[in-house]
């Protein structure tokens, strides 16, 4: 499937890994309409300062409300070439960073923003842009009547912490683990549809946010616990041409795909250490 004249609609798309998408679409040939917080004017004045601004359309939306991600939508197919509508790049989240407690019950209040952003935003935002696709062809008026033509693709920003979650991602972790569930159920209601719903789950990205001394400390040891190689930061770009490759593949379709270098929970080679031997606690 070719991007070239087709539009996509990026979530999140003045954050690092929305950003660089948006970039890898315009340069196959793509639109990206940008959906963020940030107010109009100020959305549309920073993305006309890259290359071929004319195929990128800035708007204000919220993912976590309704009426706002189906204002947004409305406004997009009226910037867009007609028809063009094709997918979306789900990016928008947040992850609360408080300080460390050991009762759970103080996680509540974070717990119910990051599935009220992260998860209900998830469903909100595949069922609103598979409705604004769909609204481009004739309705569909059987149920369960199939499609035979590709009308679209959906890309979904899980985390690695969503297939496995520690402690200090107690509720981040539990909602990037509902977009995983939100896409493979996606995936199946939207098959008679023609569009196709993936997944993508990064480990550590680097973003402006990390570029102090204690955080690059702090998440270069997470690294060097758990990845098995390279133990660095992904660049966003790699996140970006993992996206590409979903949405260009048309016979990839729920599938959960880990950039993550090989992250996970068992792993911690200690430097010079025989990792075959028993570790012996003091
Ligand atoms: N950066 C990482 O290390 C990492 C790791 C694993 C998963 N992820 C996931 O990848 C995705 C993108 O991450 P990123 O590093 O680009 O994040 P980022 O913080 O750079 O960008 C997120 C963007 O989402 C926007 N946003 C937040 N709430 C919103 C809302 N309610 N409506 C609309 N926009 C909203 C923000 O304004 C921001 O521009 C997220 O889903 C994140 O959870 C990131």
């Amino acid at each position: 499937m070719k991007l070239e004249g087709k539009s996509f609609i990026i979530t999140g798309g003045l954050g690092s890994i929305g950003g660089a998408v948006a970039i890898e679409i315009v340069a196959r040939g793509g639109y990206a309409v940008i959906f963020d917080m940030m107010p109009e004017d100020a959305g549309t004045m920073k993305i006309q300062q890259l290359t071929n601004g004319d195929k990128y359309f800035y708007q204000q939306a919220d993912v976590s409300k309704q009426e706002s991600m189906e204002q947004a939508c409305a406004e997009a197919l009226k910037k867009i070439p007609k028809g063009s509508l094709f997918g979306a790049v789900h990016c928008a989240a947040v992850n609360p960073c408080r300080e460390w407690s050991n009762k759970m019950s103080d996680k509540l209040k974070d717990f119910e923003t990051v599935l009220r952003i992260n998860a209900y935003g998830t469903f909100l935002v595949n069922a609103v842009v598979a409705d604004a696709i769909n609204s481009q062809y004739d309705a569909l008026d059987t149920y369960h009547e199939r499609v035979t033509e590709e009308r679209g693709c959906l890309i979904n920003l899980s985390s690695v912490v969503g297939h496995e979650t520690p402690a200090r991602c107690l509720t981040y972790g539990p909602s990037k683990t509902c977009v995983l569930g939100i896409t493979t159920a996606a995936a199946d209601f939207l098959a008679p549809c023609g569009i196709r719903v993936n997944s993508v789950a990064p480990a550590l990205v680097f973003s402006a946010l990390m570029n102090n001394g204690d955080r690059v400390r702090y998440f270069q040891g997470e690294l060097d616990a758990y990845s098995m190689f390279p133990r660095r930061f992904t660049q966003p770009d790699e996140i970006a041409h993992s996206i590409i490759f979903l949405l260009e593949n048309s016979m990839m379709n729920a599938f959960h795909l880990k950039v993550d270098a090989g992250w996970r929970q068992v792993t911690g080679w200690q430097p010079g250490a025989d990792p075959r031997k028993r570790v012996v606690l003091e």
